[in-house]
Protein backbone atom coordinates (compact mmCIF):
# COMPACT_ATOMS: atom_id res chain seq x y z
CA UNK A 1 0.00 0.00 0.00
CA UNK A 2 2.46 2.46 -0.91
CA UNK A 3 0.55 5.69 -0.90
CA UNK A 4 1.36 8.98 -3.58
CA UNK A 5 1.46 12.14 -2.01
CA UNK A 6 1.35 15.13 -4.63
CA UNK A 7 3.12 18.27 -2.92
CA UNK A 8 1.84 21.54 -3.96
CA UNK A 9 4.39 23.77 -2.25
CA UNK A 10 2.60 26.87 -3.67
CA UNK A 11 4.43 30.71 -3.43
CA UNK A 12 5.90 32.56 -0.03
CA UNK A 13 6.68 30.39 2.94
CA UNK A 14 4.69 27.48 1.46
CA UNK A 15 7.98 25.62 0.23
CA UNK A 16 9.75 26.29 3.51
CA UNK A 17 6.94 24.92 5.45
CA UNK A 18 5.93 21.89 2.58
CA UNK A 19 9.75 21.05 2.89
CA UNK A 20 9.25 20.81 7.10
CA UNK A 21 6.55 18.30 6.55
CA UNK A 22 8.17 16.22 4.26
CA UNK A 23 10.84 15.87 6.76
CA UNK A 24 8.14 14.95 9.53
CA UNK A 25 7.05 12.19 6.58
CA UNK A 26 10.24 10.41 5.95
CA UNK A 27 10.34 10.09 9.50
CA UNK A 28 6.90 8.51 9.79
CA UNK A 29 7.76 6.08 7.02
CA UNK A 30 11.44 4.80 9.50
CA UNK A 31 9.09 4.88 12.32
CA UNK A 32 6.03 2.83 10.84
CA UNK A 33 7.42 0.68 8.31
CA UNK A 34 5.74 2.85 5.45
CA UNK A 35 6.31 3.87 2.13
CA UNK A 36 5.16 6.97 0.49
CA UNK A 37 6.22 8.27 -2.65
CA UNK A 38 5.85 12.21 -3.54
CA UNK A 39 5.54 14.59 -6.65
CA UNK A 40 5.95 17.78 -6.80
CA UNK A 41 3.48 20.13 -8.69
CA UNK A 42 2.97 23.76 -9.41
CA UNK A 43 -0.05 25.77 -8.07
CA UNK A 44 -0.38 29.51 -7.31
CA UNK A 45 2.01 32.44 -8.57
CA UNK A 46 4.75 30.15 -9.32
CA UNK A 47 2.48 28.29 -12.04
CA UNK A 48 1.88 31.75 -13.26
CA UNK A 49 5.08 32.48 -13.41
CA UNK A 50 6.36 29.32 -15.18
CA UNK A 51 3.03 28.38 -17.25
CA UNK A 52 1.00 31.43 -17.28
CA UNK A 53 -1.59 29.60 -15.66
CA UNK A 54 -2.57 29.01 -12.02
CA UNK A 55 -3.54 25.62 -11.93
CA UNK A 56 -1.72 24.01 -14.73
CA UNK A 57 -3.19 20.92 -16.56
CA UNK A 58 -0.37 18.85 -15.69
CA UNK A 59 -0.79 19.76 -11.86
CA UNK A 60 -4.52 18.70 -12.14
CA UNK A 61 -4.07 15.65 -13.80
CA UNK A 62 -1.19 14.51 -11.58
CA UNK A 63 -3.38 15.43 -8.33
CA UNK A 64 -6.37 13.24 -9.51
CA UNK A 65 -3.96 10.46 -9.55
CA UNK A 66 -2.77 10.94 -6.06
CA UNK A 67 -3.59 9.57 -3.00
CA UNK A 68 -3.97 12.81 -1.16
CA UNK A 69 -2.53 16.50 -2.11
CA UNK A 70 -0.56 18.24 0.28
CA UNK A 71 -0.54 22.35 0.01
CA UNK A 72 1.50 25.09 1.13
CA UNK A 73 0.13 28.53 0.21
CA UNK A 74 -0.58 30.15 -2.69
CA UNK A 75 -0.31 33.96 -3.45
CA UNK A 76 1.20 37.21 -2.94
CA UNK A 77 1.44 40.91 -3.79
CA UNK A 78 3.41 39.95 -7.11
CA UNK A 79 0.41 38.25 -8.72
CA UNK A 80 -2.46 40.57 -7.29
CA UNK A 81 -3.21 42.42 -10.20
CA UNK A 82 -3.33 39.72 -12.74
CA UNK A 83 -6.40 38.91 -14.09
CA UNK A 84 -5.89 35.36 -13.16
CA UNK A 85 -5.06 35.49 -9.69
CA UNK A 86 -3.08 32.62 -7.97
CA UNK A 87 -6.17 32.03 -5.65
CA UNK A 88 -8.09 31.16 -9.07
CA UNK A 89 -5.84 27.77 -8.84
CA UNK A 90 -6.93 27.01 -5.69
CA UNK A 91 -10.77 27.70 -6.29
CA UNK A 92 -9.88 25.34 -9.24
CA UNK A 93 -8.51 22.84 -7.62
CA UNK A 94 -11.40 22.70 -5.04
CA UNK A 95 -13.92 22.15 -7.79
CA UNK A 96 -11.78 20.01 -10.48
CA UNK A 97 -11.26 17.42 -7.24
CA UNK A 98 -14.28 17.86 -6.26
CA UNK A 99 -13.75 18.72 -2.21
CA UNK A 100 -17.11 20.03 -1.19
CA UNK A 101 -15.97 19.40 2.61
CA UNK A 102 -14.00 21.64 4.25
CA UNK A 103 -12.37 20.95 8.03
CA UNK A 104 -11.05 23.52 9.87
CA UNK A 105 -10.74 22.63 13.74
CA UNK A 106 -9.45 25.04 15.56
CA UNK A 107 -8.12 23.96 19.01
CA UNK A 108 -6.75 25.99 21.78
CA UNK A 109 -2.90 23.92 22.64
CA UNK A 110 -2.86 24.63 26.32
CA UNK A 111 0.98 25.35 25.92
CA UNK A 112 -0.12 28.50 23.27
CA UNK A 113 -3.13 29.28 25.28
CA UNK A 114 -1.90 32.98 25.99
CA UNK A 115 -1.82 33.16 22.04
CA UNK A 116 -5.21 33.66 22.24
CA UNK A 117 -7.29 36.32 21.51
CA UNK A 118 -9.45 36.04 24.40
CA UNK A 119 -9.23 36.85 28.34
CA UNK A 120 -7.59 33.20 30.37
CA UNK A 121 -10.90 32.53 31.64
CA UNK A 122 -12.68 31.96 28.34
CA UNK A 123 -9.93 29.96 27.02
CA UNK A 124 -9.30 28.03 30.04
CA UNK A 125 -13.05 26.36 29.54
CA UNK A 126 -11.63 24.59 26.56
CA UNK A 127 -11.62 25.72 22.73
CA UNK A 128 -12.07 22.39 20.06
CA UNK A 129 -14.20 23.57 17.49
CA UNK A 130 -14.05 21.48 14.16
CA UNK A 131 -15.93 24.33 11.49
CA UNK A 132 -16.93 22.06 8.58
CA UNK A 133 -17.30 24.35 5.72
CA UNK A 134 -19.22 23.64 2.78
CA UNK A 135 -16.34 24.78 -0.18
CA UNK A 136 -17.65 24.16 -3.63
CA UNK A 137 -20.63 26.13 -3.88
CA UNK A 138 -22.60 28.68 -2.06
CA UNK A 139 -21.59 32.45 -3.80
CA UNK A 140 -18.28 31.23 -4.52
CA UNK A 141 -19.58 29.31 -7.54
CA UNK A 142 -23.06 30.22 -7.74
CA UNK A 143 -24.15 31.93 -11.20
CA UNK A 144 -25.17 34.54 -12.69
CA UNK A 145 -21.73 36.16 -11.42
CA UNK A 146 -20.56 38.70 -13.34
CA UNK A 147 -20.28 42.82 -13.53
CA UNK A 148 -22.27 45.11 -16.04
CA UNK A 149 -23.53 47.77 -16.67
CA UNK A 150 -27.26 48.38 -15.45
CA UNK A 151 -28.98 51.36 -16.40
CA UNK A 152 -26.06 53.69 -16.82
CA UNK A 153 -24.42 52.01 -13.25
CA UNK A 154 -21.66 49.28 -12.95
CA UNK A 155 -22.72 46.79 -11.21
CA UNK A 156 -20.90 43.74 -9.80
CA UNK A 157 -23.24 40.66 -8.59
CA UNK A 158 -22.75 37.07 -7.47
CA UNK A 159 -25.40 34.23 -6.51
CA UNK A 160 -25.84 32.49 -3.22
CA UNK A 161 -27.42 29.20 -4.18
CA UNK A 162 -27.23 25.61 -2.38
CA UNK A 163 -29.77 22.80 -3.89
CA UNK A 164 -30.54 20.07 -1.43
CA UNK A 165 -28.03 17.10 -2.39
CA UNK A 166 -25.05 19.73 -2.03
CA UNK A 167 -26.51 20.57 2.07
CA UNK A 168 -27.49 16.71 2.67
CA UNK A 169 -23.60 15.59 1.97
CA UNK A 170 -22.14 18.26 3.94
CA UNK A 171 -24.50 18.05 6.40
CA UNK A 172 -23.43 14.38 6.44
CA UNK A 173 -19.91 14.66 7.05
CA UNK A 174 -21.13 17.44 9.73
CA UNK A 175 -23.05 14.92 11.87
CA UNK A 176 -20.62 12.01 10.98
CA UNK A 177 -17.43 14.06 12.43
CA UNK A 178 -19.97 15.83 15.46
CA UNK A 179 -20.57 12.07 16.11
CA UNK A 180 -17.05 11.05 16.63
CA UNK A 181 -16.56 14.07 19.35
CA UNK A 182 -18.87 15.53 21.46
CA UNK A 183 -22.09 14.85 19.61
CA UNK A 184 -23.03 18.56 18.76
CA UNK A 185 -23.69 20.35 15.59
CA UNK A 186 -24.13 23.69 15.14
CA UNK A 187 -25.89 24.70 11.30
CA UNK A 188 -25.13 28.26 11.15
CA UNK A 189 -26.97 30.19 8.35
CA UNK A 190 -28.94 33.81 7.64
CA UNK A 191 -32.39 32.11 7.65
CA UNK A 192 -33.86 35.21 9.00
CA UNK A 193 -32.93 36.90 5.78
CA UNK A 194 -32.30 34.41 2.82
CA UNK A 195 -33.91 31.99 0.99
CA UNK A 196 -31.17 30.17 0.27
CA UNK A 197 -30.56 29.52 3.93
CA UNK A 198 -34.40 28.46 4.85
CA UNK A 199 -33.61 25.82 2.15
CA UNK A 200 -30.41 25.02 4.06
CA UNK A 201 -32.04 24.79 7.53
CA UNK A 202 -35.07 22.59 6.13
CA UNK A 203 -32.45 19.82 5.02
CA UNK A 204 -30.07 20.05 7.97
CA UNK A 205 -33.32 19.03 9.75
CA UNK A 206 -34.18 16.47 8.03
CA UNK A 207 -30.49 15.21 7.63
CA UNK A 208 -30.14 15.33 11.55
CA UNK A 209 -33.38 12.50 10.95
CA UNK A 210 -30.31 10.27 10.12
CA UNK A 211 -27.94 11.05 13.45
CA UNK A 212 -30.57 11.39 16.26
CA UNK A 213 -27.65 10.63 18.73
CA UNK A 214 -26.44 14.16 17.62
CA UNK A 215 -27.32 17.53 19.27
CA UNK A 216 -28.70 19.89 16.48
CA UNK A 217 -28.77 23.70 16.70
CA UNK A 218 -28.95 26.88 15.01
CA UNK A 219 -27.40 30.07 14.64
CA UNK A 220 -27.35 32.92 12.78
CA UNK A 221 -24.12 33.68 11.27
CA UNK A 222 -23.58 37.55 13.15
CA UNK A 223 -24.79 35.87 16.17
CA UNK A 224 -22.46 32.69 16.00
CA UNK A 225 -19.35 35.81 15.05
CA UNK A 226 -20.50 37.20 18.37
CA UNK A 227 -20.73 33.63 20.45
CA UNK A 228 -17.43 32.57 19.19
CA UNK A 229 -16.00 35.67 21.08
CA UNK A 230 -18.08 35.65 24.56
CA UNK A 231 -17.95 31.62 24.84
CA UNK A 232 -16.17 29.80 22.09
CA UNK A 233 -16.66 26.57 24.86
CA UNK A 234 -20.07 26.13 23.47
CA UNK A 235 -18.82 24.94 20.56
CA UNK A 236 -18.29 21.09 19.34
CA UNK A 237 -18.94 20.87 15.28
CA UNK A 238 -20.30 23.94 13.41
CA UNK A 239 -21.52 23.42 9.54
CA UNK A 240 -21.95 26.14 7.30
CA UNK A 241 -21.79 27.17 4.09
CA UNK A 242 -18.82 28.63 1.73
CA UNK A 243 -18.96 32.28 2.55
CA UNK A 244 -19.62 32.02 6.10
CA UNK A 245 -17.25 29.12 6.82
CA UNK A 246 -14.40 31.30 5.22
CA UNK A 247 -15.04 33.86 7.83
CA UNK A 248 -15.96 32.52 10.95
CA UNK A 249 -12.90 29.69 10.12
CA UNK A 250 -10.61 32.61 10.34
CA UNK A 251 -12.27 33.96 13.23
CA UNK A 252 -11.98 30.63 15.22
CA UNK A 253 -8.24 30.80 14.48
CA UNK A 254 -8.31 33.56 16.00
CA UNK A 255 -9.73 32.35 18.88
CA UNK A 256 -7.07 29.46 18.99
CA UNK A 257 -4.66 31.92 18.92
CA UNK A 258 -2.30 30.69 16.06
CA UNK A 259 -2.80 30.96 12.58
CA UNK A 260 0.40 29.38 12.36
CA UNK A 261 -0.41 25.82 14.35
CA UNK A 262 -3.76 25.59 12.44
CA UNK A 263 -4.09 22.58 9.83
CA UNK A 264 -7.03 21.96 7.43
CA UNK A 265 -8.28 18.87 5.02
CA UNK A 266 -10.77 19.23 2.22
CA UNK A 267 -12.83 16.19 0.86
CA UNK A 268 -14.79 14.90 -1.70
CA UNK A 269 -16.32 12.47 0.72
CA UNK A 270 -15.51 10.50 4.23
CA UNK A 271 -12.77 8.25 4.34
CA UNK A 272 -15.07 5.38 3.32
CA UNK A 273 -16.36 6.98 -0.15
CA UNK A 274 -12.06 6.97 -1.10
CA UNK A 275 -11.36 9.94 -3.07
CA UNK A 276 -8.63 12.54 -3.07
CA UNK A 277 -8.04 14.59 0.25
CA UNK A 278 -6.26 17.79 -0.21
CA UNK A 279 -4.72 19.12 3.23
CA UNK A 280 -2.85 22.63 3.87
CA UNK A 281 -2.44 25.01 6.92
CA UNK A 282 -4.66 27.62 6.91
CA UNK A 283 -2.28 30.56 7.05
CA UNK A 284 -1.51 32.09 3.76
CA UNK A 285 1.63 32.61 2.03
CA UNK A 286 3.31 35.45 4.15
CA UNK A 287 5.73 36.82 1.45
CA UNK A 288 6.78 39.07 4.09
CA UNK A 289 8.91 36.72 5.91
CA UNK A 290 9.19 33.93 2.92
CA UNK A 291 12.57 32.62 2.84
CA UNK A 292 13.87 33.72 5.73
CA UNK A 293 13.68 30.29 7.90
CA UNK A 294 10.95 32.29 10.13
CA UNK A 295 7.85 30.50 8.94
CA UNK A 296 6.15 28.27 11.51
CA UNK A 297 5.76 24.67 9.99
CA UNK A 298 3.52 23.19 12.33
CA UNK A 299 0.56 23.91 10.65
CA UNK A 300 1.57 22.37 7.64
CA UNK A 301 2.66 19.34 9.73
CA UNK A 302 -0.54 18.87 11.44
CA UNK A 303 -1.77 19.01 7.86
CA UNK A 304 0.35 15.72 7.25
CA UNK A 305 -1.20 14.31 10.64
CA UNK A 306 -5.17 15.28 9.16
CA UNK A 307 -3.74 13.63 5.90
CA UNK A 308 -2.58 10.19 8.03
CA UNK A 309 -5.71 10.01 9.46
CA UNK A 310 -8.48 10.80 6.98
CA UNK A 311 -6.95 9.53 3.56
CA UNK A 312 -5.32 6.68 4.96
CA UNK A 313 -6.66 5.66 8.03
CA UNK A 314 -3.16 6.06 9.76
CA UNK A 315 -3.95 6.73 13.09
CA UNK A 316 -0.88 5.67 15.07
CA UNK A 317 0.83 7.43 12.55
CA UNK A 318 -1.02 10.69 12.99
CA UNK A 319 -1.28 10.37 16.80
CA UNK A 320 2.50 10.39 16.76
CA UNK A 321 2.97 13.37 14.73
CA UNK A 322 0.22 15.25 16.69
CA UNK A 323 1.94 13.75 19.58
CA UNK A 324 5.46 14.92 18.20
CA UNK A 325 4.45 18.81 17.74
CA UNK A 326 2.83 18.18 21.68
CA UNK A 327 6.04 17.42 22.54
CA UNK A 328 8.56 20.11 21.01
CA UNK A 329 6.03 22.97 22.41
CA UNK A 330 6.32 21.34 25.91
CA UNK A 331 9.87 21.89 25.62
CA UNK A 332 9.58 25.24 24.74
CA UNK A 333 10.40 25.23 21.49
CA UNK A 334 8.69 28.32 19.42
CA UNK A 335 8.66 29.59 16.29
CA UNK A 336 8.56 33.77 15.90
CA UNK A 337 5.16 33.64 15.62
CA UNK A 338 4.25 31.70 18.74
CA UNK A 339 6.98 33.03 20.83
CA UNK A 340 4.78 35.24 22.86
CA UNK A 341 3.58 32.38 24.86
CA UNK A 342 7.04 30.23 25.65
CA UNK A 343 9.22 33.44 27.70
CA UNK A 344 11.01 30.83 28.88
CA UNK A 345 11.14 28.91 25.02
CA UNK A 346 14.05 29.11 22.46
CA UNK A 347 12.49 30.76 19.47
CA UNK A 348 13.65 28.50 16.62
CA UNK A 349 13.79 28.99 12.39
CA UNK A 350 11.49 27.04 10.44
CA UNK A 351 13.78 23.87 9.14
CA UNK A 352 14.83 23.63 12.73
CA UNK A 353 11.40 23.25 13.98
CA UNK A 354 10.77 20.48 11.16
CA UNK A 355 13.77 19.09 12.30
CA UNK A 356 12.90 19.03 15.95
CA UNK A 357 9.50 17.53 15.30
CA UNK A 358 10.74 14.38 12.93
CA UNK A 359 13.25 13.49 15.72
CA UNK A 360 10.28 13.35 18.01
CA UNK A 361 8.45 10.59 15.57
C1 LIG B 1 -9.40 30.12 2.52
C2 LIG B 1 -8.95 31.32 1.72
C3 LIG B 1 -9.47 31.17 0.30
C4 LIG B 1 -10.98 31.19 0.37
C5 LIG B 1 -8.95 32.20 -0.69
C6 LIG B 1 -7.45 32.29 -0.68
C7 LIG B 1 -9.47 31.96 -2.07
O1 LIG B 1 -9.37 32.48 2.30
O2 LIG B 1 -9.03 29.00 2.15
O3 LIG B 1 -10.09 30.33 3.50
O4 LIG B 1 -11.59 32.26 0.39
O5 LIG B 1 -11.57 30.11 0.43
MG1 LIG C 1 -10.26 32.22 4.21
Amino acid sequence: MNKHIVLLPGDGIGPEVVAQALKVLRAVEKRFGLSFSTEEALMGGCAIDATGEPLPEATLEACKKADAVLLGAVGGPKWDNLPKRPEAGLLGIRKALGLFANLRPAVVFPELASLSCLKPELVEKGVDILVVRELTGGIYFGKPAGEELREGLRCGFNTMIYNEDEVRRIARVAFAAARGRKKRLCSVDKANVLEVSRLWRKVIVETHAEFPDVELSHMYVDNCAMQLIINPAQFDVIVTGNLFGDILSDEAAAVAGSLGMLPSASLSGTAAQGGTGLYEPIHGSAPDIAGQNKANPLATILSLAMMLRLSFAMNEAADAVEHAVREVLREGRRTGDIARAGLQGEIVGCSMMGDLVAAKI
